[in-house]
C-alpha cells in the first residue's frame, strides 16, 4: 500500500514517522502549501502544494489527513470519490453537517475504510480502564467527571489557524475537549441527552471558545461533567468515573509536550462502611505514549484483515460532533451569536 500525507504540519510528521515504524507501507506523496515545511519533507516523496493535487494525482492507496479544520470535510470527501482509504485527524469536521455529507459519501464507498485520530483511546491507562468497565469489576456506572485544559489555544508556534473560527469551526472544546468527549462516550457507552453548558472566549478574547463547562445526563441516567480550557495554566488531564462499588481516576496522559502529567490509573476499591473515605487504592503508572502507535496498527490491522473500524469510525465522529454542537447550543447567549 502507498501512502499520501495531507499536510505536513506537527501531526503530519508524527504520522509519518508511525506508519513508517508500524506498518510495512511506502510514503510515497506529500502535500503542503507551506514552503517552509515543505523544507522537512524527507527526499524520494512526490511533493504536491495544495491538498488537491496530491488527492487528483498522486499514485496512492491511502491518504492520511492532518489538515487544518476547515479543509478536513472536504479532503475526505474527494478522496473517498478517487477511490482512497482515509486516515483523517480528529476534529472530523467543522460542523456536523459537514460530516453528515461525509457520512452521506462514506456510506457510498463500502469497500473504503475510514478513521478518525481520536487517539486518546489507544493509550495504555484508557485501554485498561475500558476493560475494568466492560468485565463489570465495579458494577454500574454512576458518573464520570473530567477536566482537559491548557494555558493557550497554539502551541509549538504554529499557525494561528486555530483561533479563527471560519478556519477551525471551534475552540478549545472541538480541538482538545473532543478527546474528553470521545472518551466518556467510548468508555461509558452512552448516549448523552440532556446538555446543559456555559461556553466562554472572555480571555482570550478570539471568536472561538476559550472555555466550555459541561453538564449532561443520558438516557439511562449517567451524569457526566466536563471543563474543557484554554486558560488551564497548569495543563491538566483527570477523568474521574464513579460505579457502585469503586472508581478508576485517569489522571495525567502522555503527549508529545510531556506537559500533561504522569500517565496513570488509580483504581479505587470502595467499602464505605470500613473505609471512612480512605479507600483502598492501586495506582499504575504508564512510562509511554503507544497511542500513535498502536492506532496506526489498528487500522492497518483493519484494511488488511477487512474488518470494520470500530474505534474511530464516521458514526463515532458523528455521535461526538453531534454532542459538540449540542453542547454549544445549550447556552443560549453562544446560541445567539453563532448559531442563528
Ligand atoms: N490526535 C491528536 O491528538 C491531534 C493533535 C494535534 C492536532 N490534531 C489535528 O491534526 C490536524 C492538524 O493539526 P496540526 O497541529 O498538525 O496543525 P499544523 O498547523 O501544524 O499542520 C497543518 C499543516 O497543513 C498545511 N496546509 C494548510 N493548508 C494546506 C493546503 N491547502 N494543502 C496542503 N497543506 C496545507 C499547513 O501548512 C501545515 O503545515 C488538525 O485537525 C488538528 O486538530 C490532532
Amino acid at each position: 500500500m502507498k501512502v499520501g500525507i495531507i499536510g505536513f504540519g506537527v501531526v503530519g510528521k508524527k504520522r509519518y514517522a508511525s506508519i513508517l515504524e508500524n506498518t510495512s507501507y511506502t510514503v510515497d506523496a506529500i502535500s503542503e502549501n507551506n514552503s517552509l515545511a515543505r523544507k522537512d519533507i524527507p527526499e524520494n516523496i512526490e511533493i504536491f502544494e495544495d491538498y488537491q493535487l496530491l488527492i487528483d494525482s498522486a499514485k496512492v492507496d491511502i491518504v492520511f489527513i492532518s489538515l487544518p479544520n476547515k479543509f478536513a470535510a472536504e479532503a475526505t470527501v474527494l478522496s473517498l470519490k478517487k477511490g482512497l482509504h482515509v486516515f483523517c485527524e480528529k476534529p472530523p469536521a467543522k460542523t456536523l453537517a459537514e460530516l453528515n455529507a461525509v457520512k452521506a459519501i462514506s456510506a457510498m464507498c463500502p469497500d473504503l475504510k475510514l478513521m478518525y485520530g481520536f487517539n486518546h483511546r489507544f493509550h495504555n491507562s484508557v485501554e485498561e480502564a475500558k476493560s475494568i468497565i466492560q468485565n463489570n469489576t465495579f458494577g454500574n456506572l454512576i458518573n464520570m467527571r473530567g477536566v482537559y485544559g491548557k494555558s493557550q489555544m497554539i502551541n509549538f508556534n504554529q499557525d494561528d489557524w486555530r483561533t479563527r473560527r471560519e478556519d477551525s469551526g471551534g475552540g478549545i472544546l472541538l480541538d482538545q475537549g473532543i478527546h474528553m468527549l470521545d472518551l466518556m462516550r467510548y468508555l461509558s457507552g452512552e448516549s448523552f441527552t440532556q446538555i446543559f453548558s456555559f461556553i466562554d472566549n472572555a480571555f482570550w478574547n478570539f471568536d472561538v471558545e476559550d472555555n466550555a463547562y459541561v453538564l449532561m445526563k443520558s438516557s439511562r441516567g449517567i451524569v457526566a461533567q466536563l471543563h474543557s480550557s484554554a486558560t488551564q495554566w497548569r495543563h491538566l488531564f483527570n477523568l474521574e468515573i464513579t460505579m457502585e462499588k469503586g472508581s478508576l481516576v485517569l489522571g495525567g496522559i502522555l503527549t508529545g509536550s510531556k506537559s500533561y502529567g504522569e500517565e496513570t490509573l488509580t483504581i479505587i476499591t470502595a467499602d464505605p462502611s470500613n473505609d471512612r473515605g480512605a479507600p483502598h487504592e492501586a495506582i499504575s503508572k504508564f512510562n509511554k505514549d503507544v497511542s500513535w502507535d498502536n492506532e496506526i496498527k489498528y487500522f492497518a490491522d483493519c484494511l488488511v484483515n477487512n474488518f470494520a473500524i470500530k474505534r474511530g469510525s464516521i458514526d463515532d465522529a458523528i455521535e461526538t460532533m453531534k454532542l459538540i454542537e449540542a453542547i454549544y447550543k445549550a447556552d443560549p447567549i453562544w446560541k445567539k451569536k453563532y448559531y442563528t
